[in-house]
């Protein structure tokens, strides 16, 4: 087929809750490499296949750094400041480097008391609130906010303005607004002050720590800061967590064996939360279209060099060549290298502290709550970057 007969899809596929579209399955198995329409931007390649999502998001004939200026396929009508997400090697790596120097596997770590203690703050809130109650404003919501504000060192009495900042980034309204234009300087000033302050006087913080990084010299810029802070850390941190959240709990409520289970034997905690992470889809659609730099052949199609090329996670987490049974929530399946945090050079900065989170908000839930139940009243959200329970009522 010529690339002018085959047919350009509109895209996102509907869905319905909290599936992942039955045209992710009919193209990766009939046209794994097919045509898509966004609402905005120039048409794109749509990748299904786990093999093919992976080699676009790892083979450096694909970029980010092309997209930016370029009309990206894209949900929103604003194009944004992409910042680390629009770069690649080597500038990426150097960023990346230095806010790894930063952002350690030693002090997410130490937030594993601290996020137990947030989490165990806010039950006891929501059960004297009494049942039924939106386990999305009362614990998703503010849980991933309180701790990334507690890691960052940026003060919680502001969460008002954080949440209005980090779900004007991602609802579905601001696909339409301008964003950018109004709300992007306002948490960038704010940032901006808490920056100064730490030039001031150094803080032990993670946005202490992000200032003082220096690798042979190097160090940030305030943009760079700003932007990792507030974009990369503050929203990425946020807005995934609070989607995922409910989302499991949904999900874990709908397959009661699977519940039981992991209520019997708790050690399955961590494999259970890879297997919610591959099975429940938390993106809206498949974003970041990486460009071709030259001509690539992606399962027997050419992608022509300056396409963009979308990889679709939630579809490469339910490729049958890779997981058994993919449409099954199997909580002991092992090895499982689902993508929902990406692969290759900009795999998610934050997987281990989301993974900590949700161990142990998960846990939590189930320690407290030996009758965990949904209450009437779910509703679903599908903003611009993430998709999830919007109102997620619990009783116990
Ligand atoms: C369940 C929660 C989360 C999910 C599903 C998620 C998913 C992702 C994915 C898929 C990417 C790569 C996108 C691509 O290559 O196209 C990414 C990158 C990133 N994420 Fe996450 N994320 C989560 C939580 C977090 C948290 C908690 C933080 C920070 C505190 C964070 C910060 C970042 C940053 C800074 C990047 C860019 C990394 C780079 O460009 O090198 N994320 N995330």
């Amino acid at each position: 087929m010529s690339d002018e007969q085959r047919p350009v899809r509109p895209y996102p596929f509907p869905t319905r809750t909290s599936e992942v579209a039955p045209m992710y399955e009919a193209l990766r198995r009939t046209e794994p490499v097919s045509r898509v329409q966004l609402p905005y931007g120039e048409p794109g390649w749509l990748v299904t296949r786990h093999a093919d999502v992976r080699t676009v998001l790892s083979d450096p004939r694909f970029s980010r750094a092309v997209a930016q200026g370029l009309d990206q396929p894209r949900l929103r009508r604003e194009n944004m400041n992409d910042g680390i997400m629009g770069m690649d090697p080597p500038d990426h790596t150097r960023l990346r480097k230095l806010a790894m120097k930063a952002f350690t596997a030693r002090r997410v770590e130490r937030m594993r008391a601290e996020v137990h203690k947030i989490a165990d703050g806010l039950l006891d809130a929501m059960v004297a609130r009494g049942r039924p109650t939106d386990l999305v404003e009362h614990f998703a919501r503010p849980l991933p906010v309180t701790v990334i504000c507690g890691m960052l060192g940026v003060p919680i009495e502001d969460y008002p303005r954080f949440t209005r900042w980090t779900e004007a980034f991602t609802n579905n309204e601001s696909a339409l607004g301008d964003v950018v234009a109004t709300v992007g300087p306002e948490m960038d000033a704010y940032i901006a002050d808490l920056i100064g302050q730490r030039r001031l006087r150094p803080t032990d913080d993670l946005l202490g720590a992000l200032v003082r990084a220096r690798d042979d010299g190097d160090k940030l810029t305030e943009t760079e800061l700003i932007d990792l802070a507030g974009a990369g850390l503050l929203t990425a941190g946020t807005e995934t967590v609070s989607a995922a959240l409910p989302g499991f709990v949904y999900t874990l409520l709908e397959h009661p064996e699977a519940l039981a289970a992991l209520r019997r034997d708790r050690s399955l905690m961590p494999s259970a939360v890879e297997e919610l992470l591959r099975y429940v889809p938390i993106n809206s659609a498949a974003m970041f279209p990486r460009y071709a730099l030259t001509d690539v052949e992606l399962s027997g199609v050419t992608v022509r060099a300056g396409d963009p090329v979308l990889p679709s996670l939630a579809a490469a987490n339910r490729d049958p060549e890779v997981f058994a049974d993919p449409d099954v929530l199997d909580l002991t399946r092992k090895p499982n290298p689902h993508v929902t945090f990406g692969y290759g050079a900009h795999l998610c900065l934050g997987a281990q502290l989301a993974r900590l989170e949700l161990q142990v908000a998960l846990g939590l839930l189930l320690d407290r709550f030996g009758d965990l139940a949904l209450a009437d009243g779910v509703t679903w959200r599908t903003g611009v970057i993430v998709r999830g329970p919007g109102v997620l009522p619990i009783t116990w």
